[in-house]
């Protein structure tokens, strides 16, 4: 075909144009219809047609009210989805219809706990907020991409507008602090890794590789991506060493920290960074920032190693910083007594990371952002930014003065973190933040308070001052804090502990499977989406954690959206008692 020819079959409002097209220009000119317009539509925007039908579909999937806490159409199977069936996936032979992809993607959603419903409290999993939820789709309509300016423009300032706002919130300087949005804690947490170890080994070992047995120190408590950073970036897991924790706070010792700093140095062995665990996940403990800082400066790492790195992974308790314009003593929020004092604390804790190199902030946690959205903030972007350099690349140019790709992980960064992140901060302001965070409190404090009215429950997290509430469910008739005491303390009960850690995992499981059968209590309600954890802490006579029987399981409440209230919470007690009961028969 000649170049007159193309043309010709390109012609195509000409009616008297007798060229025969070949077959593929059909479909090309169907998929026209694939993208969206790149001209202004003139009527509706198919677009937002199908976007309003797929919202309508997903609500579709919503109970009335009160339904259970799962997406429709029915109950579901507690063992899960059949993901066997997976492997029977084919590429289909023509071009689908948009409308019915759309209908089949709805149904991927059946099932999926709703995060939203008053009964829902498994875990630090948030509901996105609306702002942050179109924010991040807008970027799926026009694709900015984060790796330089040429490509993400204004969008780029949301990465940029964040960071300066977190700077500012930590009391740093945003003129010379910066932030990447990242794929999640973990990532964040290795991020400051890799910063950490080309600060201390020096910017060879980016090419000669992780060849000295540099260490990372962080709190027993401290979240298991430590061992994710530390393989991934070739350090070893063997280089992680663990300080411990005060058995009541779970707050990292510092007397500890001081003795392995101090015998890091006599032996001149580089320390790579200090973690700071900013809320722990389930205890939200804070380890103390400012007295990790004064030992780091006290115990500087030999020459011709760099200085210890201070990272904070405070994925989970970032968000306390909001609180930095709160006047605790006029209280306008009428926050109640005891939770503005949770609230006092919580702040100061965090407000401590001021003397951190940088730090770890999850939005799709303690943010109420979608899925995935986090971002790092350092504090000095010259040292960062020089030590990460990459020479650029022969594709790219720097057409504007801002390229993070020049020295992020990531080459493609999506625009969605950012929008999602940046949208979040500008819709919930201070007060946003301070509601949120402290209503949640203040419903799990009610539920703490209804715990202590019933004899067979015990709440075994009374000084946690986080957002989870653990507690304990014992047979009829026990006297549940005595008996926990008992269990915590006395190493003749430890078979006692054991059977009634397997009754806290039969009545997680009775819930499981109710929630996911769509059961409800008569007279009561739907079965709450809770969970379980198989050893909060260990007892008394266990510190050291060698017997891992000796340990506490307890049962799971961790609101995270605005719909929980009071009535959630007397639903989930009913329902724990009854589960109780129904395992017991099974005994
Ligand atoms: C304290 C802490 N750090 C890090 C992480 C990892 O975060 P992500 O799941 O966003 O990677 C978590 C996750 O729960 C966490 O609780």
């Amino acid at each position: 075909m000649n170049t007159k020819e193309f043309e010709a079959i390109w012609k195509e409002n000409d009616a008297l144009n007798q060229v025969p097209k070949p077959d593929w220009t059909k479909t090309w000119l169907e998929m026209r219809n694939a993208f969206p317009s790149p001209y202004r539509p003139p009527a509706k925007d198919p677009l937002a047609e199908e976007i309003e039908k797929a919202i309508a579909l997903l609500d579709n999937l919503k109970p009335e009210y009160p339904g259970p806490a799962y997406l429709g159409p029915g109950p579901t199977d507690p063992e899960g989805p059949n993901y066997a069936e997976t492997e029977r996936a084919k590429l289909g032979d023509k071009l689908a219809n948009v409308s019915d992809v759309v209908q089949k993607s709805v149904q991927l959603f059946e099932g999926l706990p709703n995060w939203n419903h008053p009964l829902t409290m498994p875990n630090v999993i948030p509901p996105a907020n609306i702002a942050a939820i179109i924010a991040a789709m807008m970027t799926d309509v026009f694709s900015p991409n984060i790796i330089e300016g040429e490509y993400s423009w204004k969008v780029a300032a949301a990465e940029l507008e964040s960071a300066a706002m977190l700077a500012r919130l930590l009391g740093w300087d945003p003129c010379t602090a910066r932030g990447l949005y990242t794929f999640g804690g973990s990532g964040c947490y290795f991020y400051g890794l890799k910063y950490a170890l080309t600060r201390v080994l020096g910017l060879q070992s980016r090419q000669t590789g992780i060849r000295t047995d540099a260490k990372i120190l962080v709190s027993q408590q401290g979240h298991y991506c430590r061992e994710n950073a530390s393989d991934w970036t070739g350090l070893g897991m063997d280089n992680i060493v663990e300080i411990e924790t005060d058995i009541d706070t779970n707050s990292m010792d510092p007397q500890d920290l001081e003795e392995k700093l101090k015998a890091f140095h006599d032996q001149g062995i580089p320390v790579v960074s200090v973690i700071c665990t900013m809320g722990t996940t389930d205890a939200n403990a804070f380890d103390p920032v400012a007295k990790v800082r004064e030992l780091i400066d006290k115990y500087p790492n030999p020459a011709p190693y760099g200085k210890t790195f201070l990272y904070c992974d405070s994925v989970i308790g970032w968000s306390w910083l909001t609180f930095a314009n709160y006047s605790f003593a006029k209280n306008p929020l009428g926050f109640s007594e005891e939770i503005l004092s949770v609230i006092q604390r919580n702040y100061e804790a965090v407000k401590g990371m001021v003397y951190a190199d940088a730090i770890g902030c999850d939005f799709h946690k303690v943010g109420w952002a979608p899925y995935n959205c986090s971002i790092f903030v350092y504090k000095d972007r010259v040292e960062f930014e020089y030590l990460m350099r990459r020479p650029g690349s022969q594709y790219l140019q720097e057409r504007t003065s801002y390229n993070p790709g020049l020295y992020t992980l990531e080459v493609s960064r999506s625009g969605s973190y950012a929008m999602a992140g940046w949208a979040t901060l500008k819709y919930f302001g201070y007060e946003g933040f301070q509601a949120i965070l402290g209503g949640i409190l203040e419903m799990q404090h009610y539920l703490r308070h209804k715990i202590t009215e019933y004899d067979e429950i015990v709440c075994v997290n009374p000084d946690d001052y986080g957002l989870v509430t653990l507690f304990r469910v014992y047979p009829k008739e026990t006297k549940a804090r005595e008996q926990y005491q008992k269990e915590l303390s006395d190493p003749q009960a430890k078979d006692e502990l054991k059977r009634n850690n397997e009754l806290q995992q039969k009545v997680a499981d009775q819930l499981w499977n109710w929630f996911r059968t769509g059961y409800q209590l008569p007279g009561v309600g739907f079965a709450p989406y809770i969970s379980y954890t198989s050893g909060f802490r260990p007892t008394e006579y266990n510190r050291a954690k060698t017997d891992p029987d000796a340990v506490i399981y307890a049962l799971k409440s961790f609101p995270m959206n605005v719909n929980i209230n009071p009535d959630s919470m007397q639903t989930l007690i009913k329902l724990v008692l009854a589960a109780r009961d129904e395992v017991s028969k099974l005994r």
